[in-house]
Formats: C-alpha cells, structure tokens, sequence
C-alpha cells in the first residue's frame, strides 16, 4: 500500500527520493509525488500513474538535498493529480506525505477547519492543515505537529516538511510501517529497508505513538509526551541484488523460480546440528499444548493456513481453526481455553490480521507469527516468531511466500506431534528435498505451461478449479493466483460443492482446472471432472504421477501427498502469471492491489 521515502543530507534528494519510490512500487499504488526544499522553498511534483509518469514531471533543474516522496493506494478520493501527495497547507508552508487512514477526519475539519477550503478528497489533507492551525495559534512547529498527532484516530506514518525549517523532516508513526535510515551526513526515513538500501542499511524501526526530528545529523525519537526514547538500530540483511528483477521480465517469474531453493534453505534453517527438524525456543511446545490452533491470516496466507491446519490436525493432533482476519475481527468465536493463535503473514504488516493480534493480546492469549520479514508488526508484537527465509517477495501476487509458509508448518507440525508422542511415518526431511527437485522439474517446463494457459485462458471470462482434500485448498490459491493477475474470475471449489449450485455455470468451453494428487478422493474428483465435461466444460487435470489416467494434461512428479500443495501450485502459479502475460496485463502491479495491504 502506500509509500513514504524522506532523505536529507547533501546528496540529490530528487535521484534519491524516485529511486525509493522504485522499491516502493511493488506495495502497490496508482499515483505518486514527491516535495524537494531548497533556497527558493519547496518544490511539489506529483502525477497519478507510475513513478515513470511522475519521473517526467519532475524538474530536473530544482537541486535540493532534502525531500519527501510518496506512492499513493487511494481510499479517501479517487487517483488523480489533486489527491496525490504530499499535500500542503494553505499557505503552502507545510508539506506533508501519509500512509493509512485519519479515521476522524471529518471531526477535524469541523473542529479545526471551518474557514479553510480544502483542495482535495483526502483525509491526509485535514492532518496538514490542522498542523497550521497549531502553528497559527502561536505554537512551534515540532508542537503543533505533536498536539495534531494528539488529535488523530486511526493509522498512520507521516512525514512533514516545515518551508520555514528545511534542515528538518518532521515524521511520525501509528500502526503504518515507518523505519528511519541512519548515515554519514545524511539520514533517511522510509516504508521498508528496501528504499533505503541504496544509501544505508542501517536502520531503526519506530514504535506506535512516535515522532521523530530528523536532521542530516541527528534523530530524535520521541514519544508523544514528548519524551526521548532510544533505539537500536539493526542491519538489514538484504543485499541490493535480492531486490532486483536481474535478467527476469517479471518479479513473479523469478519468485516462482526461487521456491526450489527456498525450500532448500528452509531446511537447513530449521535442522539442528545432527540434522533433526527443530523450531526454537518454546514454540513447538506452545503448538503441541494448546487445546486448540486459531490460525488468523489472509488472501494467499489463509490458503496457506488451510494446509497448516491438516499438518497440524493429522500429525500433532491438536485441533486447528483458520480465520479470515478481516472477519476474526468483529466476529471473534467461541475461544477454548488453552489456546495458541498463528499469525501467518508474508510481510508481517497487514493491518486486518494486526487488528485481530491486538485483540487477543489484550486476552492475554500467546501469539505466534510466522512471516518472511524479520522485524514486520506482527513479528515484533507476537510472543513468538518463525521466518519464512523465502527472501524478499516483491511481486504483488504472492508466490514463493505461499509454499514456504507451507513448508514452516509443515515443520512445525511435525516438530509439535513428537513432542505429543505421534511420530510421522515418512522423513519430513527427505521429502521436502525430493519436492525441491520437483519444484525445479516444474519450473523448467515453462513452455508446458504457457501452452495451457493459450489452450484455456486466451479468451475466457470466468474459470473454476476444483479439488478435493488438500488439492481443494491449493485450488483457492490457484484460482485466486489466475484473478488477481490475469483479472479472469475464477473460482476455487470443492470438488463436490459445485453441483450444489455453482455448477449452472458451467457452459460450452468453460475452463475448468481440477487437482488430482489425493488418492483416497481420486475416484471421487474424477466423477466431478466428468460431471462439467458433460456440461460443456473444458477440462484441464492436473495430477499426481501414480495417479494420472488418460486425457490428464499435466502430470506432477512424484512426491509425498501430504506434500503435493508444494508441487501441484507451481504449475497453476505459471499458468496464471502466463494468462496474464498473453492478456497484456501488469503482472507485478495488478490493478487495484497492494503488496502489503496496511489499512482495515
Ligand atoms: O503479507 P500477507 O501475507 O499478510 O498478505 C496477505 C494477502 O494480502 C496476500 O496474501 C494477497 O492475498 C496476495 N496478493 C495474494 O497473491
């Protein structure tokens, strides 16, 4: 979702600013803009569309070593030119960028500004102008800025700039993410390490409730009582190369191609020195004695949860609920009474799952995160964290962080059933090597798969995936893969649901995707396969090799079934980042979506 960058110190803050911005793209956003400050004031560029759009408008001939920038995900106003940021206030002398949403925007205005016309739609708008109201009533800017925090209900990380004090950027956090760079001459402040990579990696993250006084020569933490905290910095672990696209068209591509060694380093991450799965600390002891798993996630991580919740259930034998956070939220169940909550997060930052922490935190129930980024919300404000070691995942559809947080469970769950006394019957280990050289198989029949996807998805509207068991739930990641890239509507069913209903839809032609690596349900999806054939539908069987039969399109190399959602969702993640190429659509910034997706 939204982006900030800030930099300032004695370099070319415009370069350093759109650079940034460029490693913010991937959270998703649909307009961008930046405020540099030099001798003659500060100097506001900002377009809807692309950094490359707003790249134009930007005058190259403004030098100035301090700035703020800004890629907009709208919610308050539509993308256009006027909601674009920074705002600034009506005298034009504070500049100001926001991530998240002012919730009490509307008392604001009523409260704070009667007798000044607002410019746009947005709610980050009212923050800007507040701030020169303080200002107006005698108070200094730092003041004004720390009593309109004071004011504001809901999530946000701000920066502002003060045209009358342009050795400073004011900025401030809540709920959004907000991390501040540390250099020789020069500081910085952004969304995530990556934007800052390109000048330090060094860097602290800020809490809930502070501001921060940043000049090229200090920071200043503070909390909103206006005392001074202080904070370590971390070094990022992230190496510039992790973070481009190399010789790849797409970042999907090649994080679907990475998942062979994913899987490879995930393994090593959690063996101990005589080569035995381990997880540390208390937290497979915490998974193994709880009386009951809640796992919170959403989109493709709550995908990911479903095949948790088998590993979990099968092997440890405890009982396991996933939630929908955005649902858990306001409709929390029934809680029984020892239980242990797994928040599976890819970037540890979303705000519906977030939500859903804070709630059973105030219960005083344990938390366990399982995320790719080391530090992320979730992470820090959980009692307990696994990381995914996928590496950085910036395409918005997200691919290598699905089979990696399935592999973690499948970690875990095993690690908690011996601790229960339940011993699998097959080496974990060994298995997940042998789906490392599976996931390499599949990534290197590309041609295969970008044949299917002209045969199917050329000119269809709508498709379904249908499964049973565990396939049924990599057929909801595979069908949400397909539309939120190719903008297909494709549906994920239950082999046996869709003549319940949905099966109506099914006409001449009608792409239909169906998983067979189960074989106690094989017999059964097999009838459902034949129930839309004789409707019309066109079938495309994707099975497990021992279980293929004639007319199957595609045949997966062996591996352990309980395993088969680490293989089988490599050829439908191809398939939809194929669909979606031959479409002409923007594979990594899908319309309408973010990466990390920070408001409610
Ligand atoms: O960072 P998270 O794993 O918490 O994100 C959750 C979803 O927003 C995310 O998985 C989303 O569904 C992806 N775009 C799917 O590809």
């Amino acid at each position: 979702m939204c982006g900030i960058v800030g930099y300032i110190g004695q370099n070319d803050a415009k370069e350093i600013l759109l650079k940034g911005l460029e490693k913010l793209e991937y959270r998703g956003y649909d307009s961008a803009g930046i405020a540099v400050a030099n001798e003659e004031g500060v100097h506001v560029f900002k377009e809807k569309g692309r950094i490359a759009e707003l790249r134009e408008v930007v005058d190259a001939n403004v030098a100035s070593s301090a700035g703020i920038g800004h890629t907009r995900w709208a919610t308050h106003g539509v993308p256009s030119h006027l909601n674009a940021h920074p705002h600034q206030s009506a005298s034009g002398r504070f500049t100001l960028v926001h991530n998240g949403v002012i919730e009490n925007y509307v008392q604001l205005t009523r409260e704070y500004l009667q007798d000044v016309t607002l410019k746009s739609d947005t709610d980050t708008e009212v923050v800007v102008q507040v701030i020169e109201q303080f200002v107006s009533r005698g108070l200094d800017t730092e003041e004004a800025f720390r009593q309109t925090l004071l004011q504001l209900k809901g999530s946000y990380a701000i920066a502002l700039f003060d045209n009358e004090n342009k050795e400073t950027i004011y900025v401030a956090k809540n709920k959004s993410p907000l991390l501040v760079g540390f250099g020789e001459d020069f500081n910085v402040v952004a969304s995530d390490a990556m934007a800052m990579l390109q000048v330090t990696n060094e860097y602290a993250e800020l809490m809930d409730k502070e501001m921060v006084i940043v000049t090229k020569d200090e920071v200043i933490i503070k909390n909103l009582d206006g005392d001074i905290m202080t904070r370590p910095s971390y070094i990022a672990e992230l190496d510039a190369s992790d973070i481009e696209k190399g010789t790849y068209p797409h970042y999907m591509l090649k994080e679907t191609d990475e998942q062979p060694l994913v899987m490879r380093k995930i393994i090593q991450e959690y063996q101990d020195e005589n080569g035995k799965l381990s997880v540390a600390g208390d937290i497979a002891s915490a998974v193994a004695e709880a009386d009951r798993i809640y796992i919170v996630a959403c989109g493709t991580s709550y995908h990911a949860g479903l095949v948790g919740k088998q590993y979990i259930e099968d092997w440890a034998k405890v009982p396991v609920e996933v939630h929908v956070a955005s649902e858990f939220s306001y409709n929390m169940p029934l809680l029984s009474k020892k239980p242990l909550f797994i928040f599976l997060s890819q970037s540890g930052e979303t705000a519906d799952s977030r939500a859903v922490l804070v709630q059973v935190k105030e219960l005083g129930h344990k938390a366990l995160t399982i995320t790719n980024v080391p530090g992320s919300t979730l992470s820090r404000e959980a009692d307990f964290t696994l990381l995914l070691h996928a590496g950085p995942e910036i395409a918005v559809a997200s691919t290598k962080a699905y089979t990696a947080q399935i592999a973690v469970l499948a970690i875990l769950a095993s690690v908690a059933a011996e601790l229960n006394g339940q011993s699998l019957d097959f080496d974990l280990v060994k298995e997940l090597g042998i789906v490392a050289n599976a996931m390499e198989a599949l990534v290197d029949q590309k041609d295969e798969m970008e044949q299917i996807a002209r045969d199917f998805f050329t000119v269809t509207r709508n498709a379904f995936f249908i499964g049973r068991g565990l396939d049924y739930y990599v057929c909801l990641e595979g069908s949400l893969k397909l539309k939120e890239i190719s903008y297909i509507q494709a549906e994920g069913f239950a082999g046996g649901e869709l003549k319940h209903g949905t099966i109506a839809l099914i006409e001449e032609g009608t792409p239909v995707i169906a998983l067979a690596t189960q074989e106690h349900v094989n017999l059964s999806i097999r009838g459902n396969v034949k129930e839309v054939v004789a409707r019309g539908a066109n079938p495309c069987v994707i099975s497990l090799k021992g279980l293929e039969d004639e007319g199957d399109r595609f045949v997966l190399p062996a591996v352990h079934p309980a395993l088969a959602p680490l293989a089988s969702v490599v050829p439908l993640q191809l398939i939809a980042y194929y669909a979606a190429l031959h479409r002409g659509c923007d594979v990594d910034k899908p319309r309408n979506l973010a990466k990390s997706v920070t408001v409610e």
